[in-house]
């Protein structure tokens, strides 16, 4: 069985209900998700053991939350290099948290991305929520059966 770790940092919950219906996606796809607040991360060892990586923070004041910059820290250290990866996140009007995440993981810790990052701005709950779905099954879609 495949195994994905999705992590949030959230203020105002949004981007807490994003992760979930990427877990549910996920879980869709046949793949077993945890789902973590990026505050209750508490080391390295909390990140390895997974197929597929999936990390979100909403944007505040053009930038990701702290427990999501620590959380690329964290990252920094522990060998994802290959391994899937999707970055997502809310926003209201730049949204630059979800794209600084997707670079990063990209970038920096070497990971192997779905096409681009889940952006969700829109108030349409129920439309957003089955687009994060999609995207728990893009992100399944890159391992191997
Ligand atoms: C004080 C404050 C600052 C914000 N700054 C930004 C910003 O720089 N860019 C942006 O796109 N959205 C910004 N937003 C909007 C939030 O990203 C948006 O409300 C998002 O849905 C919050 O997600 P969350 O519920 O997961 O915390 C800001 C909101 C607040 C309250």
């Amino acid at each position: 069985m495949k195994r994905a770790l999705v992590i949030y940092s959230t203020k105002g919950g949004r981007t807490e209900a994003i992760a979930q219906c990427i877990a549910e996606g996920l879980g869709a796809a046949g793949v077993v998700a945890q789902l973590r607040n990026a505050a209750e991360v508490e080391g390295g060892a909390d990140l390895e053991g997974f197929d597929a990586y999936v990390f979100g923070s909403a944007t505040y004041h053009h930038e990701m939350m702290k427990p999501a910059r620590q959380l690329l820290s964290l990252a920094e250290n522990v060998d994802l290099k290959g391994r899937a990866g999707g970055a997502f996140g809310a926003f209201g009007w730049s949204g630059e948290a979800t794209d600084v995440i997707f670079e990063t993981m990209s970038h920096t810790l070497g990971m192997d991305m779905v096409s681009e990052p889940l952006r969700i701005q829109s108030a349409t709950a129920e439309e957003d929520s089955e687009t994060a779905r999609a995207y728990g099954r893009l992100v399944a879609a890159k391992l191997p059966s």
